[in-house]
């Protein structure tokens, strides 16, 4: 499965929805996950997300491996996301920003 990290965290530009051909990216206030049931690993999201925060699971990095969980817990609670919309406001100057995750609006 493929999984969303820490850099897509008050980024949320959503290029990855507009690609999954099977619409399993779910949305939360700042950031966005992947279900990983239903994902098909098709890769296709991956070069898509501006924000560099998709990876397939087997090549997280190591302080990245928290997110397997993450995805898999608020995809079962987040509302499903299938269209591309506008970013967070100020997605540019968050991008690359460190320890994000402590920003995290569940
Ligand atoms: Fe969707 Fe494919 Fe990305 Fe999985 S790898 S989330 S199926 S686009
Ligand atoms: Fe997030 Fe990148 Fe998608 S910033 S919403 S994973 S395009």
């Amino acid at each position: 499965t493929f999984v969303v990290t820490e850099n897509c965290i008050k980024c949320k530009y959503t290029d990855c929805v507009e690609v999954c051909p099977v619409d399993c990216f779910y949305e939360g206030p700042n950031f966005l996950v992947i279900h990983p049931d239903e994902c098909i690993d098709c890769a296709l999201c991956e070069p898509e997300c501006p924000a560099n925060a998709i990876y397939a699971e087997d090549e997280l990095p190591e302080d990245q491996l928290e997110f397997i969980g993450i995805n898999a817990e608020l995809a079962q609670s987040w509302p499903n996301l299938a269209e591309r919309k506008d970013p967070l406001p100020d997605a540019d100057d968050w991008d690359g920003v460190e320890a994000k995750a402590l920003q995290l609006v569940r």
